[in-house]
């Protein structure tokens, strides 16, 4: 398996709901009209605390400054998992399930903390830039590492860096410390053609900024329209600090092959399960709350 390494430096920044406003500009340019902005890694989430935004250094230059945006002191850097071409298998474990084992958890176990991202496509962990020579060290025994260099995906060397201080707590049982809840609303993952974008760019204008939700019609139509229910972690703001929060949630997922989407935000992370597991996702994931 190949881990890529994305050439962005990325910032996680968090727009609180009054400040939507001052960022409707930045944000139509970053979302909409890919030609006016140099920015390549563009993301947005809506929550009800606030917005999340992930976005380059390119990106970051259309955002006002304001006391209505808090920003998260670290660079960030994306990797991102390709597995080598055989996709054969037709029950293929579907984001973060894929990669608790050979990602999440070795990673949580070196003491590195992460923000994930899941897509429709694929999963971004992010980390700190600052943590890459650990990360490589950690990882290069299981996948094939590449950087993206000027767009162009190249061999990376690993630094040479040994673990130094830093003890891995191999092994050791992972109980699950935040306190966890699971809204009523159900979500639909889906993704776009970038060039259907103008079409529905202000089905999508009304969503981000208005909070208005999607016509019935436009998104449930689709045959494999499967819905997710959420399960947030964290009562108070998770920070940036800490690590091992996605590993204790993805990998008991992954151990009962339960698909999942997982994304980070701001304050707290979430994740998505299908709807029809959510009842016994919560009773596995309770258990190992209270299993200390
Ligand atoms: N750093 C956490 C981990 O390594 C995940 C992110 C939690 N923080 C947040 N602001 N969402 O598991």
């Amino acid at each position: 398996m190949e881990l890529h390494i994305l050439e962005h430096s990325l910032k996680v920044a968090s727009i609180e709901k009054e400040g939507i406003e001052i960022c409707t500009h930045g944000l139509i340019k970053l979302a909409f009209l890919a030609s006016k902005t140099r920015c390549k890694f563009f993301s947005l989430t809506e929550t009800p605390e606030d917005y999340t935004i992930i976005v380059d250094e390119e990106g970051f230059k259309e955002l006002p400054q304001s006391n209505l945006i808090s920003v998260a002191d670290s660079t960030w850097l994306a990797l991102n998992v390709v597995s080598g071409g055989g996709n054969a298998s037709s029950s293929q474990p579907i984001g973060v399930t894929k990669i608790a084992k050979s990602v999440i958890a070795p990673l949580a176990d070196h003491n590195i903390s992460v923000f994930m991202l899941s897509t429709y496509q694929t999963d971004f962990i992010l980390v700190r830039e600052r943590d890459l020579p650990m990360v490589m060290h950690t990882l290069s025994s299981e996948f094939t590492l590449f950087r993206v260099v000027n767009g162009e995906t190249v061999a990376a060397h690993n630094l040479g860096i040994s673990n130094g201080f830093v003890k891995p707590k191999l092994g050791m049982p992972r109980p699950i410390i935040h306190p966890l809840s699971s809204p009523s609303n159900m979500f639909c993952v889906t993704s776009l053609d970038p060039d259907t974008l103008p079409s529905v760019a202000t089905l999508l204008m009304d969503v981000m900024f208005y909070s208005g939700g999607f016509p019935n019609n436009v998104l449930f139509t689709s045959a494999s329209g499967e819905l997710w229910k959420m399960v947030r972690i964290g009562g108070q703001p998770l920070g940036f600090d800490e690590c091992g929060i996605v590993a204790q949630i993805s990998e008991p997922l992954a151990t009962a092959d339960i698909p999942a989407y997982y994304i980070s935000t701001f304050k707290f992370d979430h994740a998505l399960v299908p709807e029809e597991n959510i009842q016994s996702v919560i009773r596995a994931l309770r258990t190992e709350s209270t299993a200390q």
